[in-house]
């Protein structure tokens, strides 16, 4: 169905129809997806980033990154004359009615805290050139307090007479599912301190509460303070990482016991207090929000000298990072090899690893399980064949020591070991059998319980996935309860 869209917009002040004009700082995947989505639903739009070949890939309709139904938008919207991109600050001052900091705010080198050197040079370089009142709205994720601080940074660099405000409105996208996030958010939570931020805040939205009405949905609302609305967006990253690490937790218990993990998840999920979703066992998890953010929350509440209220998200972490090496150990197991002296040693064996996003749907392969896998069994002097489908690039770019292949069929050729990194659909949906043809060992590791076991197994495939007992020769066995 097309989306409404709101008349062209007034030279100056708000259009007609109540809409502010919308300026993004930084057009990675955050401000870009953002920018699109609120061009497709009507408003005006401006992208801004200092990065001249983002802003020009951008402005010829191609998205430098994969995220589903993105592209399509990008060129709709740019051909519509809602959505432009520019470099010029001043353009930037100029257009938005609000400005909405979409910058990145990595974890700093050596440290776990998070860098927000971009969020200050955004800041500082745009408020001055602002000449009329404006919001200004933090979006990237920051550490609690952030907003209290940009404010003053305002202080410091704007025209005061005009009035500048701020404001904070969490985003909750998930890659692969960008689009719909913004277009249909399961909520929106507004930081404010005035009523005119939050009657701006509500301007802003006014898109996806139409296209939800329309749809006889409701998006609901939280109206709080700025320290609230930053720890909103950190607090469900944390709680989401512990989720996933409880599970893969039990999953190391059901190795040990005789348990079922899968089984486990099915039936502790069925509790609508607990639910299934986000009970997924194997790899653990990765990406560029949530091991980066865990670690930024808790190097924040040290800060705020409550530490020890977030300690346990230490042990979230560790027990991802040794998700990571419990498959790599499991594969030593399979495949028989000795153990040298820093692991096992992977020489002489041939392994398929299929996967190296830390997620499907997407080309992002930062902190990716999958991609640390393959480090691993690089570095431990195993032949690694990866195939993925999108994140081939990005992959070889971090890890150019392996191969990579063109095709599942090619990476698995003559391999003794196939390892399932990362979930995507056209690896549920091989053929075990044909599969089975082009290998010289039937072993695979199902490092995100993704196959049907059973159908593999049927096809001859020695089936493992993480989280249930593995049948080892006793002199190997140590390497699974390590
Ligand atoms: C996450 C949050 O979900 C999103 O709300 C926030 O805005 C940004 O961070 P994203 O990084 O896209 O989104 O990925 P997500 O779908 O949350 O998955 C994160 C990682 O957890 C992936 O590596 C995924 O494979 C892993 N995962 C997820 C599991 O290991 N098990 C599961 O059951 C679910």
């Amino acid at each position: 169905m097309p989306l409404p869209h709101t008349p062209s917009i007034s030279a100056d002040g708000l259009s007609r129809a109540g809409r502010p004009r919308l300026a993004f700082l930084g057009t990675g995947y955050l401000g870009a997806t953002y920018a699109v989505c609120l061009a497709e639903l009507g408003y005006d739009v401006l992208g801004f980033d200092p990065d001249a070949s983002k802003i020009a890939h951008l402005a010829a309709g191609r998205v430098p990154f994969h995220e589903p139904g993105l592209q399509d938008l990008l060129r709709t919207n740019l051909a519509a004359g809602r959505l432009r991109f520019s470099t010029s600050l001043d353009e930037v001052a100029a257009f938005g009615d609000i400005h909405v900091v979409c910058v990145g705010t990595p974890q700093r080198a050596g440290a776990m805290a998070a860098d927000l050197s971009q969020v200050r040079s955004a800041i500082t370089n745009l408020v001055p050139r602002i000449r009329r009142k404006a919001l200004i709205i933090g979006k990237s994720t920051v550490p609690v307090g952030t907003t209290a601080w940009i404010e003053s940074l305002v202080a410091d660099h704007a025209d005061p007479g005009l009035g500048i405000e701020v404001a904070w409105s969490p985003e909750f996208l998930r890659e692969g599912l960008a689009v719909n996030d913004v277009l249909r958010p399961d909520r929106v939570v507004f930081g404010v301190r005035s009523d005119w931020a939050s009657a701006m805040l509500h301007a802003a939205h006014q898109g996806v509460f139409d296209l939800a009405a329309e749809e006889s949905r409701e998006v609901p609302v939280i109206v709080c303070d700025f320290a609230t609305a930053e720890l909103v967006k950190v607090a469900a990253n944390a709680f989401l990482a512990t989720k996933i690490s409880f599970i893969n937790a039990m999953a190391e218990v059901c190795e040990a016991s005789g348990g079922d993990v899968e089984l486990l998840a099915q039936a502790i999920g069925h509790d609508a207090r607990i639910g299934r979703q986000f009970l997924g066992a194997g790899i653990g998890f990765g990406g560029g929000c949530l091991p980066k953010d865990l670690r930024a929350f808790q190097a924040r509440a040290q800060e705020l000298g409550v530490g020890e209220a977030l300690r346990f998200l230490y042990e979230v972490d560790l027990i991802n990072q040794r998700s990571r090496q419990r498959v790599v150990r499991l594969a030593a197991t399979l495949l028989g090899c000795p153990d040298g002296p820093t692991g096992p040693d992977f020489a002489g064996t041939r392994i398929a690893c299929l996967g190296a996003t830390f997620k499907p749907d997407s080309d992002d392969v930062r902190d990716s399980p999958a991609l640390s896998v393959i480090r691993t069994f690089a570095a431990a002097g195993a032949e690694v064949r990866v195939y993925d489908p999108r994140g081939t690039d990005n992959a070889r770019e971090a890890v150019p020591e392996v191969a990579y292949a063109q095709s599942l069929a090619d990476a698995v050729a003559r391999a003794d070991l196939l390892c399932v990194l990362t979930e995507w659909g056209e690896f549920r949906e091989a053929d075990p059998a044909a599969l089975a043809r082009l290998v010289r060992g039937h072993r695979v590791i199902d490092g995100r319980g993704c196959l049907d076991a059973a159908r593999w197994a049927a096809a001859g495939w020695d089936h493992h996935t993480l989280g249930r007992r593995v049948k080892v020769q006793q002199d190997s066995a140590r390497w699974l309860v390590r």
